[in-house]
C-alpha cells in the first residue's frame, strides 16, 4: 500500500464527516452498546448493514452461535421489511462467501429470470414500435422476474450455514409482527413513490395508509409480511418455486392489481408457475484480480461488478500515479473504459458469449491503460476495447456506443463475518426504489422490476448487445459484492447499492484505502465520483475539493448529484479483530456492530 501525504485532502471530508457531532475519528461511532453508529471493533464476527434492525438481527445470530451466512440470511430477511424498496423476498442478489476452513471464496447467483416465452421485443410497445417509457416499464407485470433471492436464502443456509432458514427467519418474523420505527429514508422512499403505490391497491393499503406515508418515528407493522414468513419457514422455498405462494405471485404479474381509478395503463406480464418451477440460483466462479498484492473477488456474469470493478483496478496497476490526483485521474479514465467494455461485452454468459478471462487479463488492461493521457480527461465517452487475446501498444478500439445509464440508489447491500473466519458479502435488490411498485395481495412484500436492468432496444449500434431481453436469460447487473484477500486471508469485504454507480462506489472505497492508504471508514465516508463512459457524476464535496479541482482543471467534468451510494464492509486485523463500517451519512447512515465490542 502507498501513502501520500497529499490524501488528506480528499480524507478530509470524511474526517468532517465522523467528527461533525464534535467526535474525534478513532472513537466516533465504535459501538459498545447495540445502537446505530457507523463504525464498531471488536471481535466474534461483525456486521454491517444499512439498517439498525437488520445489523442487529444479524449480530443476535453470532451471539448466539449462527455463523457468517446464518447471520447474513437474517438480516436479509429483516432488510425485506425495514428496507421493503430495495430488496425483499420478491427480489433477487448475489451471495459472494469466504470459507475460512478451505481458503476459497464462492458465489450464488440469485438474480431474476425472464419468463421463457419473454423475447428481445419484451420492452417494446407492439402499438408503435418504440421502446416503452422506463416508468411504463417499470409499473407493469412486465418488469417483473422470477425472484431469486428465497432460493439464494435456502442455497446458502445448506451449502454453508449452521442454521435453518426457519431459524433464519424468526428476527424478521418477529421485526414485521411487533414493528420498527419509521425513519426519514423509508418516509422519503415512499413519498417519492407515491403516484406508483397509489395505483395498486395492495401497496397503497400497506404503505400509503390514509393516502399518506407512513409518519416519521411512528411504529410500522407488517403483519402480512410476517405471515408470508412464516409460510416460508413451514412449507419451505418450494411454496414460491411451483407452490401456493408462487401461484399468487403469478396471479399479481398476470393481473397486477391495479386501482380502478388508476390512469396508468399497466400492463400484464406472463411470468408462469413453470417459470418459478423451473428457477435455479446457481453456484458461478467468482472474477478474480490481483490488485498491488491483494487477491479481488467479486460476482460474475450476469453482473458486470465483478469484470468492471477488475478491470479498474487492472488499469489503474498498469497506470503510473504518483500522487492522489494522478490516481483518481486514472481511476476516472480507468472506469470510463472499463464501462465503455462492460456495455458493448457483458451479459448473461448462460446466452451470450462473455469474453470474461480477456476482460480480466493484466494484457488487455494494459491495452487499455496506455490510452490514458496523464496531462488531460479524453473526451468522453470512449470506445470499446477488442478483448481477443492479442495485445500490443494502446490496442485496436472497436466502435464507439455508449449504453443506457442506471444510476438510482436502489438496491442494498450487507457484510457479515463471524469467529471461525468465515465472511459474506451479499448485494440484494429489488431494482428501482420501491420495484414494480406491486405489493403481491395479501402478502406484504413488493415484487422486483428487475427485467428494466435489460436494454429495451440495442444500444451497441452495428455491434451485438449482449444485454437485450431473452427467455430465461437474466439481465445485467453492476452488483460488485467484494471479498479481498490479503496472503489468502480475508482483509476487506464491501459492496454498495446504487445501480450502475455501485462499480464506482466499490472500486473507488478500494482505491481509497489501498491506494491513498485511507482508514475504512475514510475509503468509506471520502465524497464519491462516479465515472460511466457517458457521465461522470460526484457529489458536491468531491466536486469542491482541491483534488476535485485539479481534475477539473485537467479537464475533467463532472455532473453533480447529491449522494453517491450507501456501502457496508468489513476489514480484518490480526486474531479475528474486525472493524465494522457503515456510512455515516449517506441514505440516513448505516448500522455497524461486533459481536464482542472493543474500546
Ligand atoms: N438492479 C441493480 C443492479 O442489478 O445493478
Amino acid at each position: 500500500m502507498r501513502t501520500f501525504k497529499t490524501r488528506a485532502i480528499v480524507a478530509g471530508a470524511a474526517v468532517l464527516a465522523l467528527t461533525g457531532a464534535g467526535i474525534a475519528p478513532a472513537a466516533a461511532g465504535t459501538s459498545h452498546g447495540d445502537a446505530k453508529v457507523p463504525v464498531a471493533k471488536g471481535y466474534g464476527g461483525a456486521v454491517s448493514t444499512v439498517d439498525l434492525d437488520a445489523t442487529k438481527a444479524g449480530i443476535e445470530v453470532l451471539r448466539k452461535g449462527g455463523n457468517a451466512v446464518d447471520a447474513a440470511v437474517a438480516a436479509a430477511a429483516t432488510l425485506g421489511v425495514t428496507e421493503p424498496f430495495s430488496a425483499g423476498i420478491g427480489g433477487g442478489g448475489f451471495f459472494v462467501y469466504y470459507n475460512a476452513r478451505s481458503g476459497k471464496v464462492s458465489t450464488i447467483d440469485g438474480r431474476e429470470t425472464a419468463p421463457r416465452s419473454a423475447t428481445d421485443q419484451l420492452f417494446v410497445d407492439p402499438a408503435t414500435g418504440l421502446p416503452l417509457a422506463f416508468n411504463d416499464a417499470r409499473g407493469s407485470g412486465l418488469s417483473v422476474g422470477t425472484p431469486g433471492t428465497p432460493l439464494t436464502w435456502q442455497r446458502a443456509l445448506d451449502k454453508w450455514g449452521t442454521w435453518s432458514l426457519r431459524k433464519a427467519l424468526k428476527p424478521a418474523i418477529k421485526v414485521a409482527d411487533k414493528g420498527f420505527l419509521v425513519d426519514a429514508t423509508f418516509a422519503s422512499q415512499v413519498n417519492e413513490n407515491k403516484a406508483l403505490f397509489g395505483d395498486f391497491v395492495p401497496t397503497r393499503e400497506l404503505y400509503l395508509p390514509g393516502g399518506s406515508a407512513p409518519a416519521v418515528g411512528s411504529v410500522f407493522t407488517n403483519p402480512d409480511m410476517a405471515d408470508t414468513y412464516q409460510q416460508i419457514a413451514d412449507r419451505g422455498v418450494r411454496t414460491i418455486y411451483g407452490g401456493q405462494l408462487g401461484k399468487e405471485i403469478v396471479e399479481a404479474v398476470q393481473h397486477p392489481p391495479v386501482a380502478p381509478e388508476t390512469t396508468r395503463n399497466v400492463r400484464a406480464g406472463d411470468l408462469s408457475i413453470r417459470d418459478l418451477a423451473n428457477y435455479k440460483a446457481p453456484l458461478r466462479e467468482p472474477t478474480r484480480v490481483r490488485y498491488h498484492g491483494l487477491d479481488v473477488f467479486s460476482m460474475g456474469p450476469p453482473s458486470s461488478g465483478g469484470s468492471t470493478v477488475g478491470e479498474i483496478l487492472n488499469i489503474l496497476e498498469a497506470s503510473d500515479t504518483p500522487d492522489e490526483t494522478s490516481v483518481l485521474h486514472a481511476y476516472i479514465e480507468a472506469a470510463s473504459l472499463a464501462f465503455a467494455d462492460r456495455n458493448r461485452y457483458v451479459g448473461d454468459s448462460d446466452f451470450v458469449d462473455v469474453p470474461l478471462r480477456q476482460l480480466l487479463s493484466q494484457g488487455f488492461a494494459d491495452e487499455r491503460a496506455c490510452l490514458i493521457d496523464p496531462a488531460r480527461a479524453l473526451p468522453k465517452p470512449l470506445a470499446p476495447g477488442v478483448p481477443d487475446g492479442r495485445y500490443s501498444g494502446c490496442g485496436q478500439q472497436a466502435a464507439k456506443e455508449t449504453g443506457k445509464q442506471n444510476d438510482g440508489q436502489s438496491t442494498t447491500h450487507l457484510t457479515t463475518s463471524d469467529r471461525w473466519g468465515n465472511v459474506v458479502s451479499y448485494t440484494l435488490t429489488i431494482e428501482a426504489t420501491g420495484g414494480s411498485g406491486i405489493v403481491v395481495p395479501g402478502r406484504g412484500f413488493l415484487l422486483n422490476n428487475e427485467l428494466t436492468d435489460f436494454n429495451f432496444t440495442p444500444t451497441q449500434g452495428d455491434a451485438f448487445d449482449p444485454n437485450l431481453p431473452g427467455p430465461n436469460k437474466r439481465p445485467r447487473s453492476s452488483m460488485s459484492p467484494t471479498i479481498v484477500l490479503k496472503n489468502g486471508k480475508p482483509f476487506v469485504a464491501l459492496g454498495s447499492p446504487g445501480g450502475a454507480t455501485i462499480i464506482g462506489t466499490v472500486s473507488q472505497t478500494l482505491v481509497n484505502r489501498v491506494d491513498l492508504d485511507m482508514t475504512l471508514p475514510e475509503a468509506l465516508a471520502a465524497p464519491r465520483v462516479s465515472a460511466r463512459n457517458a457521465v461522470t457524476q460526484a457529489e458536491p464535496a468531491f466536486i469542491a475539493s482541491p483534488v476535485g479541482q485539479a481534475l477539473v482543471a485537467k479537464q475533467h467534468v463532472f455532473s453533480s448529484v447529491a449522494e453517491i451510494g450507501a456501502a457496508t464492509a468489513i476489514e480484518f486485523g490480526r486474531h479475528g479483530f474486525v472493524t465494522s463500517v457503515a456510512e455515516p451519512t449517506r441514505r440516513g447512515g448505516g448500522s455497524a456492530m461486533v459481536a464482542w465490542p472493543v474500546k
